[in-house]
């Protein structure tokens, strides 16, 4: 276990680590074990990952005296929906779950959450493992106990906080995801630096593209889940601060929002919405632009779009990112709320911005 680092996430008695490293699932021994009384594990997993990672996740589990019993769902958002989350209920219930057995979730994002879920209500509460095996998932959505599904209504509109007894954030899972996916999962490494870690950032931007490689990615890695680790710990269900995770992301929603179904990465899109929420920040006299700059600069030698203009879609209309940007379902009153920044590491929410203004910078932008 000695190479692996070890993150707390400290919620009292539902306090929990996250290993993170190469190896990280073979070193876990009884400290996952023991959530598996009955020596299974059902593990819900995605058909991609299926392919790529269950025969050997299967293995190492054997090795530890667990049994899998693998629960497949499609890949992709489509499967964060209310006859998702039936379906992983039910096949829970098609095993015998006990209320004394954990699940696993195996996957990126789409499968924790909705195996965070499912875990959630199944029999009134049953505990739940993350094993992300994307960067976005080891870095953020498998930390936090925020779950759920996508309704008619919008993204991540029901769900649940329950939070997870341990998170294996191994890098060997990291392994066959497209570097694309890496590159946009790392936007949520930034995220935690420019928020509130300016020393963090400085290694980041020291680093430069060289982050993404072994042993500096998983230094990365555990310093973004230690900070996000220290929010939770204070604000689990955001009533404040934790809405600073959002930092570029109402700009990045509303991106989002207007292209084609995948035409875009979540992580493209939330690093051009850094960018420009330190852009507006400096358009503001909040931050200087000097700051603002960095931020794009770091962005672009990662691989990064940090302009609207980089993403790959053409029709961008300024009144239709502000319209999208009114949706956002961390408004209060009807006032648009943003994350801003008086400098890298020290972000700031605006609870009310001035439309007018806003949609002024968003045409400059895209004149
Ligand atoms: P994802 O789970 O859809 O994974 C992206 C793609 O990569 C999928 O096709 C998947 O099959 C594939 N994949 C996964 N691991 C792989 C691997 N190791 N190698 C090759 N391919 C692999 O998407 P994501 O980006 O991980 O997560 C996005 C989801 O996370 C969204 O639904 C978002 O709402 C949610 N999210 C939740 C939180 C939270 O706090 N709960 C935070 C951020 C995002
Ligand atoms: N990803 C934002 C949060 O966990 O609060």
């Amino acid at each position: 276990m000695s190479d692996i680092l070890r993150v707390p996430v400290g919620l009292g008695d539902r306090a929990y680590d996250v290993l993170v490293g190469p190896g990280a699932l073979a070193a876990a021994g009884p400290e996952l074990t023991r959530h598996f009384p009955r020596g299974r594990a059902l593990l819900v997993t995605d058909r991609n990952v299926a392919g790529l990672h269950l025969e050997t996740v299967s293995r190492q589990l054997a090795e530890l005296g667990l049994r899998v019993d693998p629960i497949r769902v499609d890949a992709g958002e489509a499967t964060k929906s209310w006859a998702g989350l039936e379906a992983v209920v039910n096949a829970l219930l098609d095993h015998q779950v006990e209320r004394s057995e954990a699940v696993i979730a195996l996957g990126g994002g789409v499968i924790g959450d909705l195996t965070g879920f499912a875990a959630a209500v199944t029999k009134r509460g049953l505990d739940f493992i993350q094993i992300p095996t994307t960067l976005l998932a080891q870095v953020d959505s498998s930390v936090g106990g925020k779950t759920g599904i996508n309704t008619r209504h919008g993204k991540n509109f029901a769900g649940v906080f329950h939070q997870p007894r341990l998170v294996i954030a191994d890098r060997d899972l990291l392994t066959t995801l497209p570097e694309r996916e890496l590159r946009s999962g790392y936007a949520e490494i930034v995220k935690a630096a420019l928020i509130g870690d300016a020393p963090m950032f400085d290694d980041l931007e020291a680093a430069g593209a060289g982050v993404l490689d072994g042993n500096r990615l998983d230094g990365a890695v555990a310093a973004a889940i230690a900070f996000k680790a220290r929010i939770v710990a204070e604000d689990e269900r955001e009533g404040g601060v934790r809405a600073l995770l959002n930092l570029g992301h109402t700009f990045g929603h509303a991106l989002e929002a207007e292209v084609p179904k995948d035409a875009i990465r979540h992580g493209e899109a939330v690093a051009v919405g850094m960018a420009l929420a330190f852009a507006y920040s400096a358009h503001r006299g909040d931050c200087s632009s000097d700051d603002a700059a960095r931020v794009t600069a770091h962005l672009r030698a990662v691989g990064l779009p940090a302009r609207i203009r980089e993403l790959n879609y053409a029709t961008w209309k300024p009144a239709r990112l502000v319209a999208r940007m009114r949706d956002d379902k961390k408004n209060k009153d009807g006032r648009i709320t943003l994350i801003l920044a008086r400098g890298i590491g020290q972000a700031f929410i605006d609870p009310a911005v001035d439309e007018a203004d806003l949609l002024t910078f968003m045409e400059t932008q895209l004149s």
